[in-house]
């Protein structure tokens, strides 16, 4: 993988700056990858995990880095795309010595790059990381912060999915239609909650008993199946991944009886292909970082002084850019994942352009 130039095939390469931090004392190893400022200060997570080498840690930053730039974008901010890696196992290293080491570094950058949570990384890290940094989102509602962003991400998913039933049935709703829920964690609990209010039935699934005793305590009239590949084979209308990334793969996609893709899980296409795979079978996918970018849109109003109501006015907003996608994708003849990279690029360019507009 480089940095300058794209070495293994991804799309990767293209970076405006990358910075590597090193605090010997505290253990702390981190990259912050800055993939474009074009339409503001770049914004992203940082992810806190036990990579195996270096250069993994610095595949996933770039990668991670870019997608943000794109879903930002998408959102409609007014900010660019960053993401940041902490190297090293956070049960093992992370104390408030390495977070706050972390964030002078963060602040070295003078507000290139604002941070928030990640795989890894928690709403009280964030308050500390802002002892040392203004450029810091996703605090505890105490500190000024927007607190748990999978609120306004399961509101976003739930505005998409609308947008995607209305495009394939005519109706943006899921009143009458079987959604299947597969992680039923912090996003997916919300979600759950939403289709019901809407008159869809769920059925759903999770490796975890205790998210499995919430669903049957809370919702009993949601169906629990054994496992993701059950799921995926149950009569479906619509499939909405809410764990891990890669969901949708050369065995899902055969398999898939749901007319319709929407869920939270970041990089849901296991690799690139399967958008094409899907649209043969005549499935509706929506891009996994349309719909999940509530959560960015949550965080990000933080910047601003955090107002819930003007932030979920936003995130609803992400019906109307999910159907904008459809019809793009339609137009144009491509899936929705190429429409919504479109999109996006056109946005950081005609937007992004205007800076060169001299101000005086
Ligand atoms: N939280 C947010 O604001 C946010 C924003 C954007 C994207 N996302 C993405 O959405 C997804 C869910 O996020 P979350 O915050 O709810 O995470 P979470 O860790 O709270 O929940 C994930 C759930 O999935 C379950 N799970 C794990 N493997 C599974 C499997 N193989 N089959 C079924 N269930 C399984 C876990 O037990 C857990 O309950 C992640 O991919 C995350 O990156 C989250």
């Amino acid at each position: 993988m480089g940095v300058f130039v794209s070495t293994d095939g991804t799309e990767s390469a293209g970076h405006e700056q990358v910075v590597f931090c090193q605090d010997k004392q505290t253990g702390l190893k981190a990259i912050i990858g800055i993939y474009s400022t074009a339409l503001g200060p770049a914004l992203g997570g940082t992810r806190f995990y036990p990579y195996a080498t270096e250069a993994d840690a610095l595949h996933d930053v770039l990668e991670l880095s870019r997608g943000m730039a794109y879903k930002n974008a998408l959102a409609g901010l007014d900010l660019g795309g960053g993401k940041a890696v902490i190297w090293g196992d956070p049960e093992q290293i992370k104390t408030e010595a390495l977070l706050r080491a972390y964030g002078r570094f963060v602040q070295s950058l003078g507000g290139r790059y604002y941070t928030a949570c990640d795989v890894g990384t928690y709403v009280p890290d964030m308050d500390i990381i802002a002892r040392e940094t203004r450029f810091v989102t996703g605090r505890s509602v105490e500190h000024g912060g927007a607190g748990d962003s999978s609120i306004l991400t399961a509101w976003g998913v739930f505005q998409g999915m609308r947008a995607a039933a209305e495009h394939v049935w005519g109706s943006p709703t899921l009143a009458g239609r079987r959604v299947g829920v597969a992680g039923l964690g912090k996003v997916g609990k919300y979600l759950v909650g939403h289709l019901i209010e809407d008159g869809a039935s769920v059925v759903a699934t999770d490796v975890s008993e205790r998210a499995l005793e919430w669903a049957r305590q809370t919702y009993p009239q949601v169906d629990l199946v054994a496992d993701a590949a059950a799921l995926v084979a149950a009569d479906i209308d619509v499939y909405a991944p809410c764990a891990l990334g890669g969901a949708l793969d050369d065995d899902t996609v055969p398999a898939l009886r749901a007319k319709v893709v929407a869920g939270a899980a970041n990089n849901q296409l296991a690799h690139p292909g399967i958008e094409k795979l899907l649209a043969d079978r005549g499935v509706l996918y929506a891009p996994d970082y349309v719909v999940n970018a509530g959560g960015v849109i949550q965080v990000a109003d933080e910047i601003e002084g955090f107002n819930f109501e003007r932030a979920k006015l936003r995130a609803t907003r992400i019906y109307d850019t999910t159907r904008e996608i459809l019809r793009l994708a339609d137009a144009e003849g491509v899936p929705p994942a190429v429409a919504a990279d479109r999109l996006a690029e056109r946005r950081m360019a005609e937007v992004g352009r205007l800076r060169t507009i001299h101000l005086g």
